[in-house]
């Protein structure tokens, strides 16, 4: 049985992950220092799959326990969330997001390096494209200047795996996320935003269960078809299968280059208003929203074309967009 390592693997898209890894025969050893995660998700993981993945809590900033982490434990590859994600914290302390996202990469590749391990599944994001300049956004679309610290983060991450590539065994993948949402339909693991949610999902729900009086929509004067800004948002479960189906690629070989990138989304645009009429279709609810000013730092659309995912993959996004907002408002309910 191969042995995947899930560093970040009590997050949201990481506890996803870990289920569909066991689900698809593989032994998981989870890494999270619990930062932004509940140790009380590896038990809900555990009820899902019925399987206790291993688990470690570390910071991976600390270089001597990652080092003796692999001094017990042999894995055949990595696929890496842990790393800080708010937009807006990354530009009130930009030395944290350097720190957390782009160091502790730096010592796993050190690791990985010394111990031959090979395969690496990088977590990047549709944020290194800013706003493209043609739509659907292909992978080969120019990386724009950087919007955020956060942004940059994954930008230089990218960078240091085409680089460490050229010069090693390493055969890397980098994902390109575009806007995950939803929950497992077991209802049991889902996202947990600490504080007030900065993405629009968890307001959403939030304020439909009435933790928040009123959600705003930043901005109705962008170029779409209502004003508001397009996203392409995809299930979890969707994102988390597509870690599979790129682990998979490496372990048996398939992948052409050893440095690869995908787009993952669905290839469809909502904007902000069609997500709420959306929600308040499943959820037989009214929402209360009001327009306001744009979000500084944000662009007006952003949707993948996941052709290249679909064909080299093998992986495509199944699940509609009311299923990932009916279980988005499943898994509020029962918070
Ligand atoms: C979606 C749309 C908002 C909240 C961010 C990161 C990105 C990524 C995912 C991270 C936008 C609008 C939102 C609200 C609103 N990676 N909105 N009212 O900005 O596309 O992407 O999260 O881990 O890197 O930048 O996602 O969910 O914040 O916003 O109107 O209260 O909803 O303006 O158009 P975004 P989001």
């Amino acid at each position: 049985m191969k042995k995947i390592l899930v560093t970040g693997g009590l997050g949201f898209i990481g506890s996803h992950t870990v289920v569909e890894l066991q689900n698809s025969g593989y032994d998981v050893v989870i890494i999270d220092n619990l930062s932004n995660s509940k140790i009380e998700v590896l038990d809900q993981i555990t009820s899902i799959t019925n399987k206790k993945p291993e688990f470690y809590q570390i910071d991976l900033r600390d270089r001597n326990a990652i080092h003796s982490f692999f001094d017990t434990t042999s894995v055949d590859g990595i696929i890496h969330f842990a790393a800080s994600k708010a937009v807006g914290e990354s530009v009130e302390n930009p030395l944290l997001y350097y720190e957390n996202n782009v160091s502790s990469l730096i010592y796993i590749l050190q690791e990985m390096l010394k111990r031959s391990v090979a395969n690496f599944i990088f977590s990047s994001s549709c944020t290194v494209y800013g706003q493209a300049d043609e739509l659907p956004i292909t992978e080969d679309a120019p990386i724009k200047p950087a919007e955020s610290p956060y942004g940059n983060t994954k930008q230089i991450g990218e960078e240091i795996l085409r680089d460490i590539t050229k010069s090693s065994n390493l055969r890397t993948i980098s994902l390109r996320y575009f806007n995950p949402i939803g929950a497992h339909e077991s209802f049991k693991i889902g996202e947990l935003p600490i504080g007030i949610p900065q993405n629009l999902i968890p307001y959403i729900t939030q304020t439909a269960a009435g933790i928040r009086k009123q959600l705003s929509v930043f901005g109705n004067d962008y170029p779409t078809s209502d004003g508001t800004a397009v996203r392409d948002y995809i299930h979890v479960v969707d994102l988390a299968k597509a870690h599979i189906a790129a682990m998979q690629r490496l372990l048996s070989n398939k992948n052409k280059e050893s440095f690869e990138v995908y787009n993952i989304g669905t290839g469809k645009g909502n904007s902000v208003l069609e997500i709420i009429h959306a929600f308040e279709k499943v959820t037989q609810q009214n929402l209360n929203y009001i327009i306001t000013e744009r979000r500084a730092g944000d662009i007006a659309s952003a949707y993948a074309d996941t052709s290249k995912a679909n064909k080299e993959l093998g992986w495509k996004a199944e699940k509609t967009l009311e299923e990932a907002l009916d279980s988005a408002w499943q898994w509020q309910k029962r918070q």
